[in-house]
């Protein structure tokens, strides 16, 4: 992937990883990021009535211009229908309309559960919680008129999907201005977020290794041979050995089908994000597979711990998560220490201009939203608490962090804190 040239990125964070923290990231030398995960269904209905799910929103999930790049779509799902139709909707940005996705995915009553309605036929909308949100013909168009949703350069629309020019319809894979375009599709099989209609998705499918290589065959047919495709997993489910053979069938499958490369989280599902992530299973699985390429995730707090990681565990790369909330200094740092040079750490004004830069930038993101101070300000909160750890009064400035309602009340604690 052009531009991905270091052995580390910043990992797909649903509620972070929005294109403001990506863009601040990549000032700093991230030289690849993921996008939170995003549901196929969600993908390909357009993000309507989805706002409040507990996943990813679309507006979270667009390209933000020529900065944010290379870029990597991450989806999520339970058929594999779907997900190769929102596969296609994300490399192709809305080349065709949204009808026409929906049409590949929906196209035959065994895709997904159908219910007839005086001689309709709807598909019913769930939140990912399982509540019933909506419904929609997926035979009749929706209103295909949207706003590009490049933060920096153009019109944001918060529930739009990019736009591709009109002038790029021919080819596929000419269709998406090189600067809106995702340059990777990851598919998510670690999600630890409770099945829906007891639908496996997300780290669920590492109980259905058979369901799991289905949905990622479709995916890879789906998507050019030219983008690559990767994937998201877990060490397991469990910790019985029947899971942890399920990962092996399942990593193993990834390569076999054309998966470019695997990021490993070493916790299980039923870990979630507590406890230790186990980089012994990592170092296991690098002696069991050493020519695979595969970069570990789990426990990468500061600069040392992807180096640590590399070294222990022969991980070809790191995916930092946690450790890059409010500290996009931890690239630099990687930098500096990949030139043998010893890390350094951010002074006051460089932590006051990365404030201003990404409260800036997070406006951008949300600036069609009816209120987007409000919107930025909820945002930029949690990102605050975390800033606030590199300052030597973290406590005073996180409690001005938290109680900030817009623009003026950041720009405040910095005229007052970061001088
Ligand atoms: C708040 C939060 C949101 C996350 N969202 C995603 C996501 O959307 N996609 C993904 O692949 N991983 C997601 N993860 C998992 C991280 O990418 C990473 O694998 C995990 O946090 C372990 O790394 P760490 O212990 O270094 O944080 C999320 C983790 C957290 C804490």
């Amino acid at each position: 992937m052009p531009g991905f040239d270091a052995p580390f990125f910043q990992a797909g964070l649903a509620g972070y990883s929005d294109a403001g923290m990506r863009i601040i990231a990549r000032r700093h030398g991230c030289p690849m990021c993921v996008t939170e995960a995003l549901l196929d269904r969600t993908l390909l209905a357009g993000g309507r009535g989805f706002d409040k799910a507990d996943l990813g929103e679309l507006h979270d999930n667009i390209p933000g211009g020529n900065e944010d790049h290379p870029l990597t779509c991450q989806i999520m799902g339970s058929e594999p229908a779907e997900m190769a139709a929102a596969a296609i909707k994300a490399m192709e940005q809305r080349k065709r309309s949204d009808r026409e996705y929906r049409m590949l995915a929906y196209q035959g009553d065994e895709v997904t559960k159908l219910h007839r309605d005086e001689g309709k036929t709807k598909q019913i909308l769930r939140a990912p919680g399982g509540e019933v949100i909506g419904e929609f013909d997926p035979t009749e168009g929706l209103d295909d008129s949207r706003d590009s949703c490049d933060p920096l350069d153009h019109t944001f629309g918060d529930d739009a999907f990019v736009d591709a020019s009109a002038s790029e319809t021919s080819s596929l894979r000419h269709s998406v201005t090189s600067s809106l375009a995702f340059q990777c599709i990851d598919v998510n099989l670690a999600c630890p977020v409770k099945k829906i209609e007891k639908k496996s998705r997300g780290g669920h499918w590492l109980t259905d290794p058979k369901g799991a290589v289905r949905l990622l065959e479709a995916v890879r047919e789906a998507v050019p041979a030219g983008v690559p495709c990767t994937v998201k997993l877990r060490r397991s489910f469990d910790d019985t050995p029947e899971m942890v053979e399920n990962f092996y069938r399942i990593f193993e499958a990834c390569y076999a089908i054309g998966y470019a490369w695997t990021t490993v989280h070493a916790r299980t599902v039923e870990q979630k994000y507590i406890g230790p992530s186990r980089w012994t299973f990592l170092k296991d699985l690098r002696e069991r597979h050493p020519d695979k390429l595969f970069l570990g995730s789990g426990d990468v707090w500061g600069v040392d711990d992807i180096f640590r990681m590399i070294a222990y565990a022969g991980v070809s790369g790191v995916s930092v998560a946690r450790g890059c909330i409010g500290n996009p200094w931890i690239f630099r740092q990687a930098r500096e220490m990949m030139a043998g040079n010893a890390p350094t750490q951010p002074t006051i004004a460089e932590q006051r201009e990365v404030l201003k830069q990404h409260f800036e930038l997070s406006l951008a993101c949300t600036r069609r939203f009816r209120q987007p101070e409000i919107a930025t300000a909820m945002m930029m909160r949690k990102f605050g608490i975390r800033f606030a750890m590199h300052h030597p009064r973290g406590e005073d400035v996180r409690r001005r962090f938290i109680a900030v309602k817009g623009t003026q009340d950041w720009m405040n604690v910095l005229a007052e804190h970061y001088v």
